[in-house]
Order: C-alpha cells, then structure tokens, then sequence
C-alpha cells in the first residue's frame, strides 16, 4: 500500500516512446529476417504495453507468449531473489526467442529468466528493454536492445507500476514525493 502522496513528472512521451519503437523495430525485423520461428516472450505484469506496441511494428510472422517472474512486490527494491510465477505455453527448443523486459535495473531479472530460457536450448535468445538504468546494475548483463537510458529514480506509466498503480499512463514519468504538512 501506498500512503504517501506522491505526483508524476513526465520523462518520456507517448510520442517519443512510439518514435522509438519503430525505430527497435525496425532492427529487430533485420536481425530476425527470414526466420519464421519468433517467439516473443514478454515479462509479466510490467511488458504488457510494450510487448503489445512492439509486435505491431513487426510485419513478420510472431508468436507472443509470456512468463511472470517474481520482483518487487509492492516495494521500491529488487528482492534479488527471483521466482519464476508463471511459465510459459509454448517450446522453445529450436525456436528463435526474444525476451520483452520493462526495465533492467540490478539486472537480477532478466539473468536469472535468460538462465532458465537457455536451459532449454533456443536456436537464438536475444533481448529487448524498453528502459535501462545502468547505474543500479550489480550483473553483468545488458539488453540486447534498450529504448532509453535513464538514471536512477522510479518511474511508472506504459506498463510499469508503483504498487500496481499508474501502470495505464499513456508514457514514462518519474515517482516524486511530497512532503509531509
Ligand atoms: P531487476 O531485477 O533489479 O533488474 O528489476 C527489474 C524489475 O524491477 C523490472 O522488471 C520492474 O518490474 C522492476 N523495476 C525496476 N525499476 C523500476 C521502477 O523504476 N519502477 C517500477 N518498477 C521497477
Ligand atoms: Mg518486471
């Protein structure tokens, strides 16, 4: 629960997150060119937009499926020790597999999900972010493909959310405080 007040500042427009896509797209569809075995895997709950958004930009032949892994809860910290709460439908043995995170920030998430993933033999894994904060990381891993940097301060809207709120603004903006009276 949250209990105290709080406004969003705009960071990133509806327009320039649009502009963006198209452009990842656009990539994406090259590195993938001839393939018609994509998966497109989208992480639960925080992808849901993006995942969304980015698959019709890709005029080619996709499927969508998704896996939840356990993160925040409904704190503003990584619990840096990841459960898988919802696996996916489909295979991937053989099948071209790119992963759709909202925001890689320790990066605890997306290692321990590209683990599991290779465990079961992909022909190809690759990943997109939609944002990064690399100044939080404590892994070593990096997206194959990130939309946009940002430092660090929480941010919601597009998917993401602070204690499941906010998760249907229409763009990215960061969680300010108030003071108290
Ligand atoms: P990591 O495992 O620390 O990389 O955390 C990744 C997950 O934490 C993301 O998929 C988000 O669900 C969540 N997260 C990280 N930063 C933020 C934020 O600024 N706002 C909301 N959720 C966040
Ligand atoms: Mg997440």
């Amino acid at each position: 629960m949250v209990t105290q007040p709080y406004v969003i500042d705009e960071m990133i427009s509806a327009k320039a997150i649009a502009a963006r896509i198209e452009a990842l797209a656009a990539e994406i569809k090259k590195a993938y060119a001839g393939t018609d075995k994509l998966v497109v895997v989208g992480l639960l709950r925080g992808s849901f937009v993006f995942i969304a958004d980015l698959v019709r930009e890709l005029d080619m032949n996709v499927e969508v499926d998704f896996l939840e892994a356990s993160s925040y809860g409904d704190s503003m910290e990584s619990s840096r020790e990841v459960r898988i709460l919802k696996d996916l439908r489909g295979e991937i043995g053989g099948r071209d597999v790119l992963v759709v995170e909202d925001i890689v920030d320790t990066g605890f998430t997306l290692s321990h999900v590209l683990q599991l993933l290779k465990s079961r033999n992909p022909r190809k894994l690759e990943t997109i972010a939609l944002l990064d904060k690399p100044s939080r990381r404590e892994t070593e891993i990096r997206a194959t493909w990130t939309g946009f940097e940002i430092p660090d301060e929480f941010v919601v809207g597009y998917g993401i959310d602070f204690a499941q709120r906010n998760r249907n603004l229409p763009y990215i903006g960061k969680v300010r405080f108030l003071e108290e009276s």
